[in-house]
């Protein structure tokens, strides 16, 4: 896409529109003709000198959160730098824009913020949300990430602060596939908030009131859902870090009616099958002979759960044969079929075993190839687990999803210590490469972002109308396909995040092709789709503006 050049702003009025601002980048030419003389130091600067630059200032910050306040007013100011930046040093800024910083720029949102990005709708709103989205500038939006900031990571309810979460999803769906930042919105709907600190700090943005729940929140992100489904028709809207209890019901309700997913359950499900695929080129074993045992069956746990049955049918195994390899431990134990307290996404894992509390006996009982840990709970995978999972499995293949990297269930360090350096590891939040017995493990980072983003990117070039399970299960195949033998023998079950581009445009190859196969799409591409989607995607480069 690119900028309209009939009816530019000019002079300052240009300089402060982040989207066409080039700060001391202006040519000679636009200095001229768009009334930037005098404006600018003379000298005009290429995008690498102002790359320097900033990289200057931003490598002397003593903390990340300084470095992320940085990047945020980059954003700010000049939207072409600042994705030229973290689409180059891709590795050095996701753990910045995304987990574990922004989780605290998100605890300390009322405190950094200099200036609004994306929209706020807010319970005062209710019965008026079509008129605040006619509020919005740009009417040709693709992506929506909108959160209610009730599960922020999994550092709980943040309230309005949890913007910084929609903020940072979409700077990756920039960053990693290439869709257009202008067609990008990020959206906080607050309800209010639980959490008292907040509410107590003078500072906080949000409403200063607590949660509203019930029929009452239900109609309002069903009035929003509506409102912006009519303003910006092209969009896929995803649902993000909203608690458990509401991910779940909103996504079965609303999945079927507008272009929809849920990340925090489809997307960690993806990224999570694909790094069981890749591991399972390394101990040589078969999808179908895997003993899953995971740690924690809420939003994240069941939904990799689910695409594992999904893909395990796809296998030629029946529903129940799929079920009885995914076993799931929750804050009470086992689930198991005799327990009367589980939720509608436990029943159909629970199994027919006796009650079982002690994660190591449960260990000890069902000797699982696999331990999948989404459970918020760091410490969960203990010494004595993971030496049992090791004398189980050989080689045990050990997740430690749980976000930010405070909450993972263990380090990797731990993971290759623990295991004698067999554990096949990855994590939710990076890791540094671990040493061990002479030998360098580089650990895989299971994070969503290695699907979100080429799935966004595959299904706003189909147009399709839905998202189904099978993108998600096309996603994970095509992601496992992309790790080569050399990250094998590393240990590292995902490719480099140095490839992510080649990674989301070979996922949005495969997702539009899903699209189109079930008559979901309403774009035709045309036989070579990889050109296609890949003429789409934005290069964060200047453009002439004369
Ligand atoms: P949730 O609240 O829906 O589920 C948490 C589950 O953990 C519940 O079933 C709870 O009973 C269980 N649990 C609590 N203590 C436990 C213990 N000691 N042992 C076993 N289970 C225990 O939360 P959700 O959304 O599933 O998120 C969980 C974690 O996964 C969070 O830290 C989140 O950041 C992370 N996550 C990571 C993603 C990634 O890309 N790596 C994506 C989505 C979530």
């Amino acid at each position: 896409m690119k900028p309209n050049l009939k009816n530019l702003p000019t002079g300052l009025r240009l300089m402060q529109d982040p989207t066409l601002n080039k700060g001391t980048a202006f040519s000679e030419a636009e200095r001229d003709a768009l009334g930037l003389r005098g404006l600018v130091p003379p000298h005009v600067q290429c995008i690498d000198d102002q790359v320097q630059r900033f990289l200057l200032t931003y490598r002397k910050r003593s903390t990340d959160l300084e470095r992320y306040i940085d990047l945020s007013s980059l954003q700010d100011r000049n939207e072409t730098l600042y994705y030229h930046i973290i689409t180059k040093y891709i590795e050095d800024m996701m753990p910045l824009i995304y987990t574990p910083t922004v989780g605290l720029a998100c605890q300390q949102f009322g405190q950094i913020f200099r200036r609004s990005h994306g929209m706020y709708i807010s319970k005062n709103d209710q019965g008026n949300i079509a008129n605040v989205l006619r509020n919005w500038p740009r009417r040709d939006i693709r992506v929506i990430v909108v959160t209610d900031g009730e599960r922020i990571l999994g550092l709980g309810d943040l309230g309005a602060n949890g913007m910084g979460i929609p903020i940072g999803k979409l700077a990756l769906y920039t960053a990693c596939a290439g869709l257009h930042p202008t067609q990008c919105l990020p959206v906080a709907i607050d309800v209010g908030t639980n959490n008292q600190t907040l509410l107590d700090d003078p500072l906080y943005l949000g409403l200063r009131q607590r949660r509203t729940t019930g029929e009452a929140y239900d109609a309002l992100v069903e009035e929003f859902i509506t409102a912006a489904s009519e303003a910006f028709p092209k969009a896929l809207i995803q649902f993000e870090d909203f608690a458990n209890h509401n991910a779940f019901r909103f996504l079965h309700k609303y999945r079927n009616r507008v272009c929809t997913f849920n990340d925090d359950i489809q997307g960690t499900a993806a990224v999570a099958l694909a790094g069981i695929y890749s591991a399972l080129r390394i101990t040589g074993g078969k999808l179908r002979d895997q003993r899953l045992l995971f740690f924690g069956a809420g939003e994240a746990g069941t939904g990799v759960g689910e695409l594992m049955v999904t893909a395990l049918k796809a296998d030629g195994l029946s529903e129940s044969e799929a079920r009885k390899a995914c076993w799931f431990v929750d804050s009470r134990g086992l689930v198991v079929k005799s327990r009367t307290d589980l939720n509608e996404q436990k029943l159909p894992f629970a199994q027919d075993h006796e009650p079982l509390k002690d994660p190591l006996a449960i260990i000890e009982a069902l000797r699982p190839t696999a331990l999948i840990g989404a459970s918020g709970q760091p410490g969960t995978f203990t010494q004595a687990i993971i030496e049992a999972a090791t004398r189980s499995a050989g080689r045990p293949i050990i997740f430690a999803l749980s976000n930010p990297t405070s909450k993972a269930e263990c380090t990797a360090a731990q993971a290759y210590e623990w295991s004698g350096g067999a554990a096949i590891f990855a994590s939710g939040s990076p890791f540094s490469p671990v040493e061990f017995n002479g030998k360098r493990f580089v650990p895989g980072q299971g994070n969503n972002a290695y699907i979100f983003p080429g799935v966004g990117l595959g299904i706003v070039a189909a147009g399709s109308r839905l998202v189904t399970d099978e993108m998600f299960l096309t996603s994970a195949r095509t992601l496992a396909e992309l790790v080569t033998e050399a990250d094998l023998a590393k240990g590292r079950i995902y490719p480099s995040l140095k490839q992510i581009r080649e990674v989301s445009l070979a996922i949005a190859v495969a997702v539009a092709r899903v699209a189109e196969d079930s008559g979901l799409a309403t774009e035709k591409l045309p036989t070579d789709s990889q050109s296609a989607i890949k003429e789409l995607m934005y290069q964060p480069n200047y453009v002439s503006l004369v």
